[in-house]
């Protein structure tokens, strides 16, 4: 940002940058602001390609003061997980266990660039919970859409309108907006799963709400019953290209979610390694996306899910989007290069790449790598803000989608 110079410009006349701030401070106490240069907008070249080498570079220009920007950041599970371990071990040892006043045993991830805020990018929330043997996070329903994705290898449900979903490492479990839905642990070694929200989003909008008074729950109990047969999603949506007639498509009180509530963790990895010998994307390798089997569209209207493969030796061509998007590390190790920095990424990491920043990914590990991804591309396409741009191989920028 440009400094404020308080010489005058011209002798004898006022400098109006420095009245104007000055009138501002007198305004405040009225709530008004006297439009100044604190409040420029971020400016992004978007026919240019930037410098992709300079580390971290969000905007050019002016950067408005009090607005803050999510950065690229990762998180290092070697760093983060013994985290993890110590809740559930003090959890163990406590009069009082955390999942009684703090309703989960997890930490948050805090982006670098929002202030502390619990989000790691505008409209995304992403957390890392453990689940010791016995423990329950009692029934409730509310606004915002989640997920689980599992890290754990077995162990651990998620009970979602009466299906409980078994859950294994790989899986992707939801519980879309407007579900009852408890989670618990009854195997004997603890569970860790990464839970991601658009509760950001719907806190802007001032439109959070959750409910814990369940109907059917009577007494102490805190888990639903379980109504419907275990595998009932499986059954009527997990083949692909049929589509049951008899039912509704719709999952509790919610709207725009996917009745299909539980991908598999296997069936990802074979889904993606059948594909192993395509082309693929030169942006992003063997790349699929998890959609409502209903009517195809994105599993929230909020939040897209996907999974991406890269083969050994794969090196992916730039792109920069104008959504944001959170990466775990399901399998393997690579690279991923955002705006000049490099990001070394192994199993269970978690890393954002958030809006417009360029990015490649490379495999050099000599095995195959697989991440997940969490992006809010389907808000953004909804309200016609969603473009990408690769950067060819003569570097010139092409619009992906213009
Ligand atoms: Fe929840």
């Amino acid at each position: 940002m440009d400094e404020i110079s308080t010489a005058p410009v011209n002798p004898g006349k006022i400098d109006a940058r420095v009245a104007m701030e000055a009138l501002n401070a007198e305004a405040g106490r009225f709530n008004i602001w006297l439009r100044t240069q604190a409040n420029a907008p971020a400016q992004k070249a978007w026919f240019k390609p930037g410098d992709i080498h300079e580390a971290g570079k969000m905007a050019q220009g002016r950067v408005a003061s009090g607005q803050m920007k999510a950065l690229a950041h990762h998180w290092r599970w070697r760093e983060i997980s013994p985290y993890l371990t110590k809740i559930a071990q003090l959890a163990k040892a406590s009069d009082i266990p955390p999942t009684e006043f703090a309703d989960r045993q997890q930490f948050l991830l805090t982006n670098p660039g929002l202030g502390g805020r619990l989000q790691v990018a505008a409209a995304i929330r992403c957390a890392v919970s453990i689940y010791n043997p016995g423990d329950v996070a009692r029934a409730h329903l509310h606004t915002p859409n989640a997920s689980r994705t599992i890290l754990s290898e077995n162990g651990g449900y998620t009970n979602i309108e009466g299906e409980r979903c078994d859950a294994g490492r790989g899986d992707l479990i939801l519980t879309p907006n407007g579900t009852w839905h408890d989670h618990g642990n009854d195997g004997a070694d603890p569970v860790m799963w990464i839970d991601t929200l658009d509760w950001p989003l719907l806190e802007f909008l001032d439109c959070i709400w959750l409910d814990e008074d369940a109907t059917g729950l009577s007494g102490n109990q805190r888990a639903q019953s379980e109504s419907v047969a275990r595998g009932r999603t499986q059954s009527l949506y997990a083949q692909g290209g049929m589509l049951p007639r008899f039912v509704s498509h719709k999952v509790g009180i919610g709207h725009k979610t996917s009745p299909y509530i539980h991908y598999r963790g296997r069936d990802i990895l074979n889904a993606l390694h059948a594909l192993r010998g395509e082309a693929g994307d030169s942006h992003e390798g063997i790349c699929m996306d998890f959609v409502n089997p209903a009517n195809g569209e994105p599993l929230f209207a909020t939040l897209g899910y996907g999974a991406q493969l890269l083969r050994a030796g794969e090196e992916t061509q730039y792109k920069r989007e104008t959504c944001s998007t959170v990466y775990v590390a399901m399998h393997g190790r690579g690279q991923t290069e955002v705006a000049g920095q490099v990001f070394d990424w192994q199993e269970n990491d978690i890393f954002v790449v958030p809006n417009f920043l360029w990015r490649r990914h490379l495999n050099t590990s000599g095995k195959d790598a697989m991440l997940y991804t969490m992006t809010d591309r389907p808000l953004l396409e909804k309200i016609g803000q969603y473009r990408a741009q690769g950067m060819n191989a003569k570097n010139k920028i092409e619009n992906l989608v213009s």
